[in-house]
C-alpha cells in the first residue's frame, strides 16, 4: 500500500507551513493539504540540517511500549527499516547507549555500497562515527560492535572511569566526573565536526537527553500492537520539565506510522 498523510490540521490562522527544507520546499505535514506520498528518496524528509541536530529514532507500540520481550524488534514493521537506514546514512555519529548495545547485540555500524556512495557525493566520510555512551564501561569488548568496527567506535564515559581497558578497541571521550556529562559529550562531537547526531537510545540515554534538552528531534515508529503492561517507555529515568515539540511530517505505511517531531524553539508558532 502506498504511503499516505493522516493527519489534517487547521493551518495557523494568516499563515503557512513554516516547515521547509534547505531549499525552501515544504517538507512537513501539508496543513489541509494533500496527502503525502511515501517519498522516493527518504532523504527528502529526513535531511541533514543547516544548524547542529541530535535527533532520536525510537519504535514504540501503540500504547507506548518500547520494547517487546525486552527487545525492540518485536515492534519493527513495514517500512521502519528504511527509515531507520535513511537516518543513519546521513548522520556523522550515531550515538547509543551501553544498556542497548548488550541487550540488542549491536553490531559494528556497516552502510551499503548505495549508502556509502551517497555519502562521498555528499563529500562525507564513508561511515559515521559510532559512539557508545557507558558510565561504569562494563561492557563487552568482544561484541562485533567493538571487533568488527571499520573505524574505532568512540566510547563517552566519566574522567573517572577506567579508560585503560578500551586501548585497541576504542577511542575515549570523557566527560564529567561522576556522571557523563551528555552536554560536554555533544560538544566534544561537535568539535570533531560531527553536528548531525541520531541517537538509538535506549529509553535511559533518551531520558538523560531529554532532560539535559539536547535533543532536537524525535523520529518515531509507531507500531500497531497493543503490548499491555510490563515493558517502559521509550524515556526513562528522571523526568525534566515538558519540552514542547512541533510536528514536522506524518508518514504511513500499511498500519505503521513515522512521525518527525523537532523541538520547538523560543517564540516559534504551531
Ligand atoms: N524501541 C526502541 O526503539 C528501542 C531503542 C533502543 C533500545 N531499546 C530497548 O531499550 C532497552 C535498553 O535501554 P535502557 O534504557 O535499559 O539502556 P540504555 O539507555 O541503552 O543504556 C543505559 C546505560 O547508558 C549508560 N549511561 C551513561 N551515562 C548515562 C547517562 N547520562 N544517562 C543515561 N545512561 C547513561 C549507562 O551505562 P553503564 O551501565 O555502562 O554505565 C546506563 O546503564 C533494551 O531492552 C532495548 O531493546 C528500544
Amino acid at each position: 500500500m502506498q504511503g499516505r498523510l493522516l493527519v489534517r490540521l487547521p493551518a495557523p490562522a494568516g499563515r503557512a507551513d513554516p516547515a521547509r527544507d534547505r531549499a525552501g520546499r515544504t517538507v512537513s505535514v501539508v496543513r489541509d493539504g494533500p496527502f503525502l506520498p511515501w517519498p522516493a528518496d527518504l532523504v527528502e524528509l529526513y535531511p541533514r540540517n543547516d544548524e547542529p541536530t541530535l535527533r532520536v529514532n525510537f519504535i514504540a507500540s501503540v500504547d507506548g511500549a518500547a520494547t517487546v520481550d525486552g527487545l525492540s524488534g518485536g515492534l519493527h514493521g513495514p517500512g521502519d527499516k528504511e527509515i531507520f537506514d535513511a537516518l543513519r546514512m546521513v548522520c556523522d555519529a550515531l550515538i547509543v547507549a551501553s544498556g542497548t548495545v548488550k541487550a540488542e547485540n549491536y553490531d559494528a555500524l556497516r552502510l551499503t555500497p548505495q549508502a556509502r556512495a551517497w555519502r562521498a557525493a555528499h563529500d562525507l566520510p564513508e561511515f559515521p562515527l559510532m559512539v557508545i555512551v557507558s558510565r561504569s564501561l562494563d561492557l563487552h569488548l568482544d561484541q562485533l560492535i567493538f571487533s568488527d568496527a571499520p573505524i574505532p567506535p568512540i566510547v563517552v564515559t566519566t574522567r573517572s572511569a577506567p579508560a585503560e581497558k578500551l586501548a585497541g578497541h576504542a577511542d575515549v571521550i570523557a566527560v564529567g566526573d561522576d556522571q557523563v556529562d551528555l552536554a560536554a559529550a555533544v560538544a566534544a562531537l561537535h568539535e570533531r565536526g560531527a553536528t548531525q547526531l541520531l541517537s538509538e537510545g535506549g529509553p535511559h540515554l533518551f531520558g538523560a537527553l531529554a532532560a539535559a534538552d539536547l535533543a532536537t528531534e524525535l523520529c518515531l515508529s509507531v507500531s500497531p500492537l497493543l503490548v499491555g503492561g510490563g515493558p517502559g517507555r521509550i524515556t526513562a529515568g528522571p523526568s525534566g520539565p515538558p519540552r514542547e515539540m512541533t510536528l514536522r511530517h506524518v508518514l504511513a505505511r500499511e498500519d505503521m506510522l513515522f512521525l518527525r517531531y523537532a523541538r520547538k524553539t523560543p517564540g516559534q508558532g504551531s
